[in-house]
């Protein structure tokens, strides 16, 4: 990073169905929480950024950096980021941006989306949007059958059994039994992964981050400091359409963010003790610890079988139990990663967040500095 780039604050609402709140609302008790866990008041904040995906299609919102700026009463420059599911991570990415060049010294980055006011069946239409809407959408495909696909392609190759692949949604699940803001907190056995209801062969629901509402917020300052630093923050593209890609067994766009993000931070992967990777869908989880280097590929899910693997692995439940409302995601992945940081007194931890099926992906890593 070209300045210390500090994270003074971060908070989140629960995530799940929150019929009562509005975007507004969820956005507002976010930030409320960022603010109390920060040295700093409202009106230290020079700028706004939101990242949202989708909610012109599920709240008939669009405007949302103006939305949210007029929750400060002093209404603060705003913008709005959209990059898909990575949205957060793209968004934290121009905050750090904008705090490098000296444009701004304290932004507040509010990731909220509210799905559930829709059906199922709209959120997966407007979801779609993620994905090439000339090559892949005409053939029918939905998010839930393009991992469908990646997953079928996956054990084909690599032999990976149903069975095995199960104990990464368990996982999630256990993970998230202690986490107050998480979605689902109950104990799924691994055998009860396969038998709820198939959503796209090979994939069941169990497999599927779940539809939810909810925000997330952190606070980045290069004037105010904290224990916490930005060590890096990095993207990496790739072609939408899976019609592109060489193969759908893994994600280039992760393995280019994540040699960049070490280079940034100047550390080799084995100094990261935390991890809060993308499993939108069980398979996905697979692929990104195999893309991240952490596992050879084709054995990624064997990390999922150790009780407690090095580094962990959404240690908060991940998108499967916390909930995946899209554009908080990358965003939440930050403010749990600090608590871990601080929970732990590990010094570096890393979270990965990808847009489509990974046709965006940003890793940020995280700074311990009191260790
Ligand atoms: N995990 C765990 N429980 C889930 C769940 C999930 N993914 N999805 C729904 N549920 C639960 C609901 O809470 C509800 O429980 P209740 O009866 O106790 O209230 C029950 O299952 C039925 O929920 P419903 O909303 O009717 O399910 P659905 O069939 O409409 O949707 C999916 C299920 C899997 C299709 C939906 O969650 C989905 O589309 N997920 C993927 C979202 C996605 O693509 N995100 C972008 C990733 S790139």
């Amino acid at each position: 990073m070209n300045k210390d780039i500090f994270l003074i604050g971060s908070g989140q609402t629960r995530f799940g169905e929150w019929w009562e709140k509005s975007l507004r609302d969820l956005a507002g008790e976010a930030v409320e929480a960022a603010l109390k866990d920060a040295p700093c008041t409202s009106l230290d904040i020079d700028m706004v950024i939101v990242a949202n995906m989708i909610a012109e299609r599920t709240n008939g919102q669009a405007h949302l950096g103006a939305l949210v700026s007029s929750l400060f009463p002093h209404n603060p420059p705003a913008l709005r980021v959209e990059s898909a599911c990575a949205s957060g991570a793209v968004a934290l990415h121009t905050a750090c941006g904008l705090l490098e060049s000296g444009r701004a010294q304290t932004i507040v980055v509010v990731g909220v989306e509210k799905m559930t006011d829709v059906s199922t069946e709209e959120v997966a239409d407007a979801l779609m949007g993620a994905a090439d809407s000339e090559k892949d959408a005409p053939c029918g495909l939905t998010f839930p059958g393009i991992f469908g696909l990646i997953a079928k392609r996956y054990m084909h190759e690599y032999h990976l059994t149903r069975e095995r692949l199960n104990h990464v949604s368990s996982a999630h699940h256990r993970n998230a039994l202690h986490n107050p803001f998480a979605q689902f907190r109950k104990e799924i056995p691994a055998e009860h992964i396969s038998q709820s209801p198939a959503v796209a062969d090979p994939l069941c629901m169990l497999d599927c981050s779940p539809v939810s509402d909810g925000a997330a917020a952190c606070i980045l300052s290069t004037v105010k400091e904290s224990d916490i630093k930005i060590a890096a923050s990095q993207l990496a593209s790739d072609a939408v359409s899976l019609t592109e890609r060489a193969t759908i067994t893994s994600f280039p766009a992760t393995k280019r963010a994540m040699e960049k993000a070490l280079a940034e931070a100047d550390i080799d992967r084995k100094s990261v003790s935390h991890l809060e990777i993308h499993d939108c869908f069980s398979i996905a989880a697979v692929i990104n610890v195999e893309d991240l280097g952490f596992a050879e590929p084709g054995k990624g899910v064997e990390l999922y079988e150790q009780a407690d693997p090095v580094p962990s692995i959404n240690a908060s439940g991940g998108l499967k139990a916390c909930g995946h409302p899209v554009a908080a995601t990358g965003i939440k992945q930050v403010t749990d990663m600090a608590k871990q940081l601080r929970t732990s007194g590990s010094r570096f931890g890393l979270t990965q967040n990808f847009g489509g099926a990974c046709a965006s992906c940003g890793i940020h890593i995280l700074e311990h500095t009191h260790v």
